[in-house]
C-alpha cells in the first residue's frame, strides 16, 4: 500500500464526498441496515452529486450471505443494471457486506471501485481496513476472496448507536486485541474508560476507532498480503477459531476466549508474568466480555485449528504474548500443550 487510503471518522454522513464521476453507483446493504440507514444515506448522496444513478442491492443479514450464490446474484444484478468500469461500488454495513461488496468489486470486470461505509465496531477497527475481501464455501471460511483496495473508506460512528449491546462488545474485544498487540497505554485507557466506551460517548468512539484503524493500517503498510507481521493481528484468532465454528460464539467473543488460551500459554511458558496476565484478563472481564467455555472437546478445537489456513507447513501458527503489548508468530508449540492450555481454560467456566 504505497500510498494508503483515507479513512474518514465522522459523526453522520453528511461529508461523504465522491469526487470522481461514475456512470453509477451500487449501493450494497443488508435488511437491518437498510431500514436504519439506506434512505438517509442515499439522500446524502443524491445532495452532494445531482442527477447521480443510484442502485441498490440488499442482502440478508449474517455470515450466511457469504455465499457463491449471493454473489452470483449481485453479478447478475450488476449485469441487467449496466453496470461498467466507470461504476462504483458503496458497502454499507458490517464486515458481512464489506466482504461480499469487496470481493465483488474486485471481480466485476476485473476490477471497479470500491467505497467502503462500515457500520459495526468490528468493521470500523477491522474488516473495512487492510482490503481482505471474500466469500466462503460450505463450513470453510473466506477461501474465495482477494486483496482489494477501496477509494476510501468512510465512518459514521454514530451507526454504533443502533449495533445490539453484544454485537458492540463483540467489536470491543477486536478493540482490546489492538492494545494487547502493540500499545500498552491504550490498554489503560480501554479501562480507564469503561463506563464511557459502554455508554458509546462520542468522543471515546472517535478516538478507539481512529487508534485501532491506524494501528491496522500501520501493519498492513508493512506486509500487505500477511507473509509476515500482519499475522500478529491474528492473536487469539486461531484458538478462536475453534471455538467459533464449533460452539457458535460470535467472532469477537471467540477470540478474547482465543486471547486467554494464548496469554495462559505464554504465561505457563514463561514469556510474560503473572501481573500482565491477570490486568489483561480483568480488562475483559471489567466488560463483561467471555473468556471462557463450556461443552466443546478439546480435540476437536485442536482439529479445526489444524485446518486454519494461516498455517504454514502443516504446523500450528500461534500468536502469543511476549511482553507488555508485544507479541511474536510461533509454529512449535507441542500438540500437549495446546490442548492442555484450552482444557485448562474451559474448564475455569
Ligand atoms: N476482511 C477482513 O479483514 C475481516 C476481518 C475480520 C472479520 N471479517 C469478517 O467480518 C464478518 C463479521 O462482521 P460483523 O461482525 O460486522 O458482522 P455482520 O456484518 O454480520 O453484522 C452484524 C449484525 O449487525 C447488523 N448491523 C450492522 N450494522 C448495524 C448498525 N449500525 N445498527 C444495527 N445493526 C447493524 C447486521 O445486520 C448484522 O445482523 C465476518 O464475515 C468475518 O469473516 C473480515
Amino acid at each position: 500500500m504505497e500510498s494508503g487510503y483515507k479513512v474518514y471518522i465522522k459523526k453522520d454522513f453528511n461529508e461523504i464526498d465522491i469526487k470522481k464521476n461514475y456512470d453509477k453507483v451500487l449501493v450494497i446493504t443488508d435488511e437491518n441496515v437498510k431500514k436504519l440507514y439506506i434512505n438517509d444515506f442515499i439522500r446524502t448522496l443524491n445532495l452532494k452529486k445531482k442527477n447521480i444513478n443510484i442502485k441498490q442491492y440488499i442482502i440478508n443479514p449474517g455470515e450466511n450471505s457469504k455465499n457463491l450464490k449471493v454473489y452470483e446474484d449481485i453479478f447478475k444484478f450488476c449485469i441487467e443494471n449496466e453496470l461498467s468500469r466507470k461504476s462504483l461500488i458503496i458497502a454499507l454495513g458490517g464486515g458481512v457486506v464489506g466482504d461480499l461488496s469487496g470481493f465483488i468489486a474486485s471481480t466485476y470486470m476485473r476490477g471497479i471501485d470500491l467505497i467502503h461505509c462500515p457500520t459495526t465496531l468490528l468493521s470500523q477497527v477491522d474488516s473495512s481496513i487492510g482490503g481482505k475481501t471474500g466469500i466462503n464455501l460450505g463450513n470453510y471460511k473466506n477461501v474465495i476472496g482477494s486483496f482489494y483496495r477501496p477509494e476510501f473508506i468512510y465512518i459514521n460512528i454514530n451507526t454504533l448507536k443502533t449495533l445490539s449491546y453484544n454485537e458492540f462488545l463483540s467489536g470491543i474485544s477486536e478493540v482490546i486485541k489492538y492494545a494487547l498487540i502493540c500499545d500498552y497505554e491504550f490498554l489503560d485507557y480501554l479501562l480507564k474508560n469503561k463506563d464511557k466506551i459502554l455508554n458509546l460517548d462520542s468522543g471515546c468512539l472517535i478516538y478507539i476507532v481512529e487508534k485501532c484503524s491506524n494501528i491496522k493500517i500501520n501493519i498492513v503498510k508493512k506486509d500487505e498480503k500477511e507473509s509476515g507481521i500482519r499475522k500478529i493481528l491474528n492473536l487469539g484468532h486461531t484458538f478462536g477459531h475453534g471455538i467459533e465454528k464449533l460452539g457458535g460464539l460470535s467472532h469477537g467473543f471467540a477470540v478474547a476466549i482465543g486471547t486467554h488460551m494464548a496469554f495462559k500459554l505464554a504465561y505457563k511458558k514463561g514469556y510474560i508474568n503473572k501481573a500482565y496476565y491477570e490486568k489483561v484478563l480483568s480488562v475483559y472481564k471489567s466488560y463483561d466480555i467471555p473468556i471462557t467455555f463450556d461443552g466443546i472437546n478439546s480435540i476437536d478445537i485442536l482439529k479445526v485449528m489444524k485446518k486454519d489456513k494461516k498455517n504454514s507447513f502443516s504446523k500450528i501458527n500461534l500468536v502469543l504474548p511476549t511482553g507488555h503489548s508485544s507479541v511474536d508468530v510461533v509454529d512449535n508449540i507441542d500438540e500437549n500443550e495446546t490442548i492442555n492450555v484450552i482444557e485448562e481454560v474451559r474448564d475455569e467456566f
